[in-house]
């Protein structure tokens, strides 16, 4: 089967059926989930633990988080019993580099910002996708103008790996009903208006009315993205 034949049978599946599809079908394959434990990457890690399926499922600790995303970590991986694998950036650039331009250089300029979610995301995020064949993400296309035309399976030529975005197609409503039913774990910070949650310097709550990723990166003009999903 054709990666579009097999996208157009995932469309009509529950989350589970999904993730078990593609378990399924590419069966020799290693599959990779990264996880930052928002909303959407709760309810996919709790569906690969109860469905007990064979996916590595790792984070990135950028050593910027909210102490409660951390709090949120250990919880989840005690209650699904999940081998976590976190990868954290490479010591000596990220030493270098706040050396040169110190702690908070993301205020600074868009170019410092990139550089720090390079170091801190991106080049963690290649570590993590060495050697694996399929990467499941929680990308849902409501999120933003960028996320909107993703396709659920695409091959992603930058990263040279088969992307699978299970949540693509679910509204926020999907998502929460979801987490309700099924009792998942959130972050506390959502309950005080955190909706996109990344690193504690570069979130802020947002109003209501606000786009759900205005708090990211508040005070750039920019598309509201670091660069794992370019
Ligand atoms: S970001 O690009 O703006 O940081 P976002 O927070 O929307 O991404 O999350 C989208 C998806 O990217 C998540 O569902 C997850 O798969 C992945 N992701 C984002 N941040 C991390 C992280 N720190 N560790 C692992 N995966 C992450
Ligand atoms: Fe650095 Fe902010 Fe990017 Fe986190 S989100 S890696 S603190 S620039």
């Amino acid at each position: 089967m054709q990666v579009a034949d097999v996208e157009k049978s995932l469309k009509t599946l529950s989350l589970a059926g999904r993730l078990s599809l593609i378990r399924n079908h590419f069966a020799a394959d290693r599959i990779v989930f990264s996880t930052s434990f928002g909303q959407e990457d709760q309810a996919i890690t709790h569906a690969i633990a109860t469905e007990a399926l064979d996916i590595e499922i790792f984070t990135l600790d950028t050593g910027r988080q909210f102490q409660e995303s951390y709090e949120l970590i250990d919880l989840t991986t005690k209650k699904y019993g999940i081998a976590l694998k976190t990868y954290f950036p490479n010591t000596q650039k990220t030493e270098e580099f706040v050396a040169q331009k110190g702690f908070n250089s993301f205020y600074q300029s868009v170019e410092n910002r990139k550089e720090c979610c390079f170091i801190r995301k991106i080049e963690p995020l290649n570590r993590a996708l060495e050697g694996a064949h399929i990467w499941i993400t929680g990308l849902r296309a409501e999120q933003s103008d960028n996320r909107s035309s993703m396709p659920m399976l695409e091959w992603d030529e930058a990263k040279n790996i088969l992307k699978f975005n299970p949540l693509m197609d679910w509204t926020f409503a999907d998502l929460e009903s979801y987490l309700h039913t099924h009792k998942i774990p959130q972050n506390p910070l959502h309950k005080k208006g955190f909706v996109s949650i990344g690193c504690a310097p570069c979130t802020r709550a947002i109003a209501e009315g606000e786009h759900p990723r205005a708090g990211r990166w508040w005070w750039e003009n920019s598309q509201k993205e670091c660069g794992l999903h370019a």
